[in-house]
């Protein structure tokens, strides 16, 4: 692997633990102002020092976090389509890797969309993305897109994403916990992060997806709304910093996460 590939995947994913807490706030490219994202600036500017990167489009980055941020960026290159649209499966790639290069990003992000009326255009718009990017030794972070179909989210059909995912040449894959997911990863060849999804009902149910995702052969996790639209946010990412981490247990997350809520 050459030097700038090796240098760019080392800043998202940790080489003392190989393991990565990715912050998603890129949910507006489609969402539009989602819960407690309203004002990304305000959402951001706490949380990104506790994120290994952060993963948002080119408009928000520009506008709503400061230059002199440290934490790396995962742009997120694809798009086109709303929640009130047609068909959310319907992305092309939004923004160019001379975009990326400019804005210094560590990787680029796009959505396939496996089974799709799209999932051609999707695959094959990654495989074209993963041949511009690794001309300049950017990795290439796929999301496995289920769109409005939340109960696709089972172990054949995320299998089936994420293997093709790596096999186009994704450096990282982003998909969702599901149980039985060791055979998710132990099907797929490249890196797994999880998105946490819509908010659950607790933190705690938050802590035990990542922990089981941790346990069952995923890197990290690239979670959005399960940090920032709970109470505590921060308190919430280093409680799942602990478990990705620090080998922490959902216990030892919840006590944390109890102690620092408190704090002011
Ligand atoms: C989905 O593709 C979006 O890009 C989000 O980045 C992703 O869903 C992760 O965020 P959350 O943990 O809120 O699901």
């Amino acid at each position: 692997m050459d030097w700038g590939m090796k240098n760019r995947l080392s800043q998202i994913i940790k080489s003392d633990t190989g393991r990565t807490v990715m912050l998603a706030v890129d949910h507006g490219y489609f969402l539009g102002p989602t819960r407690k994202l309203e004002n990304p600036r305000t959402t951001i500017e706490p949380l990104a020092p506790y994120a290994d990167a952060i993963m948002l489009t080119r408009g928000v980055l520009r506008t709503s976090v400061p230059a002199e941020i440290t934490t790396p960026v995962v742009l997120r290159v694809s798009g086109g389509t709303s929640i009130i649209g047609k068909d959310l499966s319907d992305e092309g790639i939004t923004t160019s890797i001379q975009e990326a290069i400019r804005l210094n990003a560590a990787g680029v992000a796009l959505s396939i969309f496996v089974g799709s009326e799209h999932e051609r255009e999707t695959l094959l718009g990654l495989s074209n993305l993963v041949n511009e990017a690794e001309e300049y030794g950017i990795p290439v972070l796929a999301v496995t897109a289920v769109g409005k179909e939340l109960e696709k989210r089972d172990v054949r059909y995320l299998s089936l994403c994420c293997r093709i995912a790596a096999e186009l040449g994704a450096r990282v894959v982003k998909t969702y916990y599901c149980e039985d997911f060791e055979k998710v990863s132990g099907g797929c060849p490249a890196p797994l992060v999880v998105a946490g999804g819509p908010k659950l009902e607790t933190e705690r149910d938050a802590m035990q997806l990542a922990y089981d995702a941790i346990q069952r052969g995923a890197i990290g996790v690239d979670m959005g709304r399960n940090i920032w639209q709970s109470e505590h946010p921060i308190a919430m990412i280093k409680a799942i910093r602990h478990i990705v981490h620090e080998k922490g247990t959902v216990e030892s997350a919840c006590e944390l996460f109890n102690t620092l809520k408190n704090e002011r």
